[in-house]
């Protein structure tokens, strides 16, 4: 069935173990990822952008996972990801998500509790689980003076406060990861005394780290290969996402490693194969691609196979 995140988060924080919620725009990806689940058995999270509905329209990402569902087994949730307003939180709730986020994290303290917590109510009221964030994660580099961090990373007692206030059913918080292919220009780093700080003030509370993929270099270096311009990037270091996962992180979120896994197989079956134009000849082995790399996140770096 679908189901919401309420027990998963429950039994990761016990087992000190992590989720992965996995972007989705398509059925390709939907089907990687989810049978890299099937053979794992592992509990996961599917996650929906604005963009991603924009993209493929609600409707058949609805029915695609609903279909996954039926096709694996598996109980898998269902969840919009930065969700900007009570409106697209709404649609998405009542269009059958098991859970949305809100992202007030641009808005003043107050504003986003407000907003967070008129979320909160509408979800709670039909069952359905809600994230909210805290910090900024955006431009957020290594390169950062103190006085900037303290203004965008998560402040522990905020976290605290923002919780207890509006009632969210986990939160985003940002100690050093950012979105996309980019996320140190030097060495990584994440700010780990602050989590544990957070970690320690919302005992029992999920976290939610977003910009976590790891950029794994075996893709990048496969897209530079055939033809691609992927310079330059860097994602966060897996052991960091081991650790964070131990430390009340339950949730870790990855689009970038997909799309990456996904081109750069296109693009090597594309130059090695110049006369085929049949979309599966490409689309099959992305496929592929897609479920080998959920495979390792799940047992290497999110730590959640059979559970
Ligand atoms: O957090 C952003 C996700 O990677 C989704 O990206 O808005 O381009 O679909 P998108
Ligand atoms: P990445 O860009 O690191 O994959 O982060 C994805 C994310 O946070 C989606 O909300
Ligand atoms: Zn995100």
């Amino acid at each position: 069935p679908l189901v919401t995140s309420k027990e998963m988060f429950k039994k990761a924080y016990e087992g000190k173990y992590a989720i992965g919620a996995f972007n989705v725009n398509n059925m390709e990806i939907i089907q990687g990822i989810v049978d890299a689940a099937k053979e794992e058995q592992a509990p996961l999270i599917l996650q929906v952008s604005a963009g991603a509905r924009k993209y493929a329209k609600h409707i058949y990402l609805m029915k695609l996972v609903e279909a996954a569902v039926e096709d694996s087994g598996l109980p898998i949730c269902l969840h919009l990801d930065h969700g900007e307003d009570f409106e697209i939180c709404k649609a998405c709730i009542d269009g059958g998500f098991t859970s949305v986020m809100i992202d007030g994290s641009k808005l003043p303290f107050e504003e986003n509790i407000a907003l967070t917590k008129k979320v909160v109510d509408y979800a709670h009221e039909r069952g359905v689980t809600v994230e909210g964030e805290l910090g900024r994660l955006a431009g957020v580099e290594d390169a950062v003076k103190v006085s900037e961090r303290e203004a965008t990373y998560t402040d522990p007692d905020q976290a605290v406060e923002f919780v207890e206030r509006t009632g969210v059913d986990s939160l985003a918080i940002a100690i050093g990861t950012s979105h996309g292919a980019y996320k140190f220009k030097g060495e990584p780093t994440l700010d780990f005394a602050r989590l544990e700080k957070i970690s320690k003030m919302l005992p029992g509370f999920p976290l939610v780290l977003h910009g976590a993929s790891t950029v794994l270099p075996e893709f990048v270096a496969k897209c530079n290969q055939y033809g691609g311009n992927i310079e330059g990037a860097q994602g966060v270091p897996e052991e960091m996402l081991l650790k964070a996962g131990q430390m009340g992180v339950c949730k870790i979120n990855i689009d970038t490693d997909l799309r990456l896994a996904m081109t750069a197989s296109i693009r090597e079956h594309l130059a090695l194969h110049p006369g085929d134009f049949d979309p599966r000849q490409y689309l099959k082995p992305a496929r592929e691609a897609i479920k080998n790399m959920v495979k390792h996140k799940i047992r290497n770096v999110l730590n959640c196979s059979g559970r």
